[in-house]
């Protein structure tokens, strides 16, 4: 078959883009390995900033979010006793939208079909080809036979562990790379909230976040060595972690229940340059991974999208391939600003094991001046609610 655009991928980048071109009139297909349910199975993202909301909102398929969702105007970070409020809201004038991951990316499947966007699951052994030049080709199994699809553009939404980076030639190519010596345990309860609005603490015995996915569904974080296993963490042993580590005003709201699903993830701070080789444009985790401090992940995702889709429409609809040419230096320049808010608030809210009492009293001192600033309290708020595109 030929199509203009091939989309590896058919998680929140991959379907997101495929809706934009779709509505753009461009030709697209989606090939993901997965099943369907598969892909909504992963507990991911939680916190959607105002790019993200936008682009649904573009794309007429937000009714479900503006319905369920929670807009926040404002967060907490804890320092053990105290909750410092950042005003997101106050300060930006912007608001953050918690509705989870996988409830976009279901909105996103189930407007595919109705719309015509073609998503081809279980798609296996998807390989690129050609991309260096302008007449790039894909192929994949499906139900045991060989397929190929010819097209102008390959956009690898993969994933981190996709194919699509690996076809940039590792003589053009440079990663920037953090990985860090613990992981977030999640665990996801059909309990109230702790609190109306997230909560991370930097607390003696290690970082938590108390989050949310609706005022009945709880998600709550720790950190964990790296080398933990879910199964040495039974619910009680997290609830009473959680308790200690949230402070005493949060643990007093804290409602116990069994978790419906509890994962490990580990923190990486990644970034791969470039996010174009010739005909092949990479978006969302492809190219970069941001430890999930801060929720910029998928948001992130999404406004390489939002870039790679006006390259498109500009190369499809006025022949213009400036935007396409640019893509890379243009995506890039968000993604190293949300990389560094992502790593300062890591460094601001874990305890790393190569630290000490000065590191640990430098944490202290942070926390206690962003109490104190509006100055300091309007820069992380100006970054947590997304930076312009
Ligand atoms: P993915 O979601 O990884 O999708 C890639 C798709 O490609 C998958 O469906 C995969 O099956 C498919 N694929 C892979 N290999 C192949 C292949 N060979 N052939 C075909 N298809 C393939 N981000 C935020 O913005 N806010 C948050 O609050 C947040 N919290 C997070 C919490 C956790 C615990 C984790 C793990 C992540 C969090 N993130 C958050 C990050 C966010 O989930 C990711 O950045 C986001 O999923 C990236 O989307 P993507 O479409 O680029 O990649
Ligand atoms: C969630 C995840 C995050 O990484 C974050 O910073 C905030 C919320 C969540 O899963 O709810």
């Amino acid at each position: 078959m030929r199509r203009d655009v091939v989309i590896i991928g058919a998680g929140p980048a991959g379907l997101l883009l495929a809706h934009l071109l779709k509505a753009e009139g461009i030709d697209c297909v989606v090939l993901e390995r997965q099943t369907g349910p598969y892909v909504l199975s992963r507990i991911r993202a939680g916190v959607l900033e105002q790019v993200t909301v936008g682009l649904m909102e573009r794309l007429g398929l937000d009714a479900r979010m503006k319905a369920e969702g929670l807009p926040h105007d404002g967060f907490n970070l804890a320092d053990g006793e105290r909750l410092i409020r950042i005003d997101i809201k106050a300060l930006t004038g912007k608001q953050v939208m918690v509705y989870g991951q996988t409830e976009l990316t279901r909105d996103l499947m189930e407007a595919a079909a109705p719309r015509g966007v073609e998503v081809i699951y279980e798609a296996a052994n998807v390989a690129l080809h050609e991309v260096a030049g302008d007449a790039p080709y894909v192929t994949y199994t499906k139900d045991g036979a060989e397929q190929r699809v010819e097209a102008r553009f390959v956009i690898g939404c993969d994933g981190f562990h996709g194919p699509s980076r690996k076809a940039v030639p590792a003589s053009v190519a440079r990663s920037f790379e953090r990985v860090y010596p613990f992981g977030w345990l999640g665990i996801l309860a059909d309990v109230p909230p702790c609190n109306h609005e997230l909560i991370y603490a930097n607390h003696d015995r290690g970082f938590a976040l108390a989050s949310q996915r609706s005022n009945t569904r709880s998600r709550y974080y720790i950190d964990v060595p790296v080398t933990a296993k879910v199964e040495d963490w039974s619910d009680e042993r997290i609830w009473d972690e959680l308790s200690v580590r949230l402070g005493p005003e949060a643990a007093a709201h804290i409602t116990r229940g069994p978790s419906i699903e509890k994962s490990i993830a580990p923190l990486r701070s990644f970034v791969f340059e470039p996010m174009r080789y010739g005909s092949l444009l990479l978006c969302g985790d492809s190219a970069h991974i941001v430890p999930p401090t801060g929720a910029k992940g998928l948001n992130l995702a999404a406004s390489d999208v939002h870039y790679a889709a006006e390259a498109l429409t500009a190369f499809f609809k006025k022949n213009d391939n400036d935007r396409v040419a640019a893509y890379s230096e243009t995506a890039l320049a968000r993604v190293w600003k949300a990389e560094r808010f992502s790593w300062s608030l890591t460094k601001l809210m874990h305890r790393f094991p190569e630290d000490g009492e000065f590191e640990r009293r430098i944490q202290m001192a942070e926390l206690d001046y962003i109490a104190s600033s509006e100055a300091a309290q309007r820069s992380i708020a100006e970054n947590y609610v997304g930076l312009p595109l």
